[in-house]
């Protein structure tokens, strides 16, 4: 009886321990049986602490592609060790070492979490940060440490061995590259052993000697000899090569020929430095030709400066201050340019439109009211309104840039004055030349080109203009202008409602390039246009956006200088077709063209 019960015990403990290595089961009754033989409670086992004297019950000491917590689920309240083990979620990244039986807990790999990309950027131990695809490829690649290929992190990663290897030390490579003569893992492990093994042979090219990239953008010469080797031929042993990038391409860092020397270490050769890259910038100046947008570059998740741009360099293009996605596009969120191995755009580069007739008075209380009304000054000290039409151009009456005898002003002397951004608590009043004066003829119409392409602003906006009619024969306006006797530039910004009336209440031969305004009656004040008004934008609101229907011509006269009666003022859909036509030719295309004018691809 009693042998009898000695051998169901011994039975038990063989099925126990069959069960506990095949299925990683563990039988409460029994234990966790430990490499070495012992025993310890089921609790103890993956719970990150080393129970058996080796270890064992957390991570496997004779195959480290092994653990008994491989397959283990952790509870939401506990952290998941690299090999399996579960810890509570407090120990995580708390710089207690000794966690996670692998210290994976502390790894800056899991700690370390990158702002804008923590997805595919994870850090080495180092603290850099590089793309998580570069773990475990065989080769080293973070800049300071080896902490990219490290064993415990690669071991139990996935590699799927019909199709890859595993290096020893853990990391995984494309089977095509065992015995190739090119190290790919670091360990060499992919060509060891080749003497063994069936080489994986290329039937037309001889594999002899050192490779050299098809792709590499290189001009090599063999030094000795002097002639030209072309990429995708091989080198052969103890020969120089001379490398230079061809043309437009050259290396980062230094411009300076390279050499590098094929050596043979027994069947297999190997270059003694790696071979360098030939890269080619893209092309930075279409990411700041253009006011209307704004790009950040970055590589591999870093910011970097928008110049200089290497190949994989994103750069995310957003619409500047007052600009908006030209409508056609769609609505991007964000529209992004990634800089190809060719050193060429993927895409072309969008422009962005400006924002028309808004204004942010309401939300910012330093804009302007008025962000497209201007003030024009000539050099007879005439001054007048006039309103921005687009980033370039300004709109004010013909008579505002004459001589009394009708000639119209040399351009160097007419400038237009607008209330910039406020710095320190006070308006910068921004003085902006012109470089042409195109005038309307017999209509008291002119465009001003300014001599730059304003940075528009919450106060500097173009206004909007429109064909609705219900807009355009609105009864009620208003204009900004400088008032009777004011030269102070603070008070371009007097604003004067307006009626519009029939066009025969300002004479009887008007024709329909024309519209009559009056200042709206009101008790308390008796409001009048001045000559100050004059060459100022009519302006309608209808919806919260603002449209110039007309610029008001109050020619001077020697007997007013102000008035309340009905003024007249040129409507701005009747200005001739050829100044139509400038101000259209302002707007930026919606993508940006080449210095050849083909568009970017
Ligand atoms: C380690 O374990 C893996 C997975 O079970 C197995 O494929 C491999 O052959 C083992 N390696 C050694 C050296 O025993
Ligand atoms: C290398 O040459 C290119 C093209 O001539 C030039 O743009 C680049 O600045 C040079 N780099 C260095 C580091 O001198
Ligand atoms: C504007 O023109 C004046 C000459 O009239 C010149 O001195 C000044 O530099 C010009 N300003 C700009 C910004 O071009
Ligand atoms: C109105 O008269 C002006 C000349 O004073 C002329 O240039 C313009 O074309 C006329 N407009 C219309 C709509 O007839
Ligand atoms: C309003 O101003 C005009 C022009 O200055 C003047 O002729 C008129 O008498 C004034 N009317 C009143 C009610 O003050």
């Amino acid at each position: 009886m009693r042998k009898f019960k000695f051998l169901l015990v011994i039975l038990l403990f063989f099925v126990n321990c069959i069960r506990a290595e095949d299925e990683e089961i563990c039988d409460d009754n029994v234990g966790f049986r430990c490499s070495n033989g012992n025993f310890i409670d089921c609790l103890n086992k993956c719970d990150g602490h080393k129970d058996c004297e080796d270890g064992s019950d957390e991570i496997s000491i004779h195959n480290i592609t092994e653990s008994p917590c491989k397959d283990q689920k952790c509870t939401n309240d506990n952290y998941r060790c690299n090999y399996g083990g579960c810890i509570p979620i407090m120990s995580k990244c708390d710089n207690n070492m000794f966690s996670c039986a692998d210290n994976s807990d502390e790894w800056k790999y899991y700690c370390n979490i990158h702002p804008s990309n923590p997805e595919e950027l994870k850090s080495c131990e180092s603290g850099h940060f590089i793309p998580e695809n570069k773990f475990c490829n065989g080769r080293i690649d973070c800049p300071y440490d080896q902490s990219d290929e490290q064993p415990f992190l690669c071991h139990l990663r996935d590699c799927s061995l019909r199709t890859h290897f595993r290096c020893k030390s853990g990391g995984c490579i494309p089977k095509y590259k065992i015995c190739d003569s090119i190290i790919d893992c670091f360990d060499n492990s992919d060509e060891k052993e080749c003497g063994t093994k069936e080489k994986v042979q290329d039937s037309t090219v001889p594999r002899q000697g050192c490779p050299i990239k098809k792709d590499s953008n290189y001009d090599i010469k063999h030094e000795m000899e002097n002639y030209k080797i072309n990429p995708g031929e091989w080198v052969s042993a103890n020969t120089r090569i001379i490398i230079k990038c061809k043309n437009n391409f050259f290396f980062l860092g230094r411009n300076e020929s390279q050499y590098r020397i094929c050596k043979k270490y027994g069947a297999k050769y190997v270059w003694d430095q790696p071979l360098p890259d030939c890269i080619k910038y893209c092309d930075a100046s279409i990411l700041h030709n253009s006011k209307s947008t704004v790009a950040k570059c970055s590589f591999h998740g870093s910011m970097v400066p928008c110049d200089k741009i290497v190949p994989n360099t994103i750069a995310k293009v957003e619409c500047a201050n007052s600009y908006k996605i030209p409508q056609e596009l769609g609505d991007f969120g964000s529209y992004e340019m990634t800089c190809t191995p060719q050193g060429n755009w993927n895409k072309r580069k969008i422009n962005c439109q400006p924002i028309c007739g808004r204004q942010e008075s309401f939300y910012d209380a330093g804009a302007s009211e008025a962000p497209w009304h201007v003030g024009v000054k000539t050099n007879l000290y005439e001054k007048c309104g006039g309103t921005i039409v687009s980033p370039r151009s300004v709109i004010t009456a013909l008579h505002c840039v004459q001589r009394e005898d009708e000639e119209v002003l040399d351009h160097s002397k007419v400038f237009v004055i607008i209330a910039g951004d406020l710095k320190n608590g006070h308006t910068q009043i921004i003085t902006v030349n012109v470089s042409e004066i195109f005038g309307g003829g017999q209509i008291d119409i002119a465009i001003l080109k300014l001599s730059e392409i304003l940075t528009l602003s919450n106060n500097i906006r173009p206004i909007c203009n429109t064909e609705s009619v219900y807009i355009v024969e609105s009864k009620q306006a208003f204009l900004h202008g400088w008032p009777k006797d004011s030269n102070k530039f603070a008070d371009v910004f007097h604003k004067t409602e307006l009626q519009v009336l029939p066009r025969g209440n300002c004479g009887a031969n008007l024709n329909g390039s024309y519209i009559c305004v009056r200042p709206t009656f009101q008790l308390e004040k008796n409001e009048t246009l001045c000559e100050g008004h004059s060459g100022s934008g009519i302006i309608v609101e209808n919806d919260g956006v603002n449209y110039i229907i007309g610029i008001l011509s109050f020619k001077p006269s020697r007997t007013k200088t102000c008035t309340n009666e009905p003024i007249v003022a040129v409507m701005f859909n009747q200005i001739p077709e050829t100044l139509k036509t400038s101000i259209r030719g302002d707007r930026e295309r919606m993508f940006e063209l080449d210095a050849n004018g083909v568009w970017y691809k």
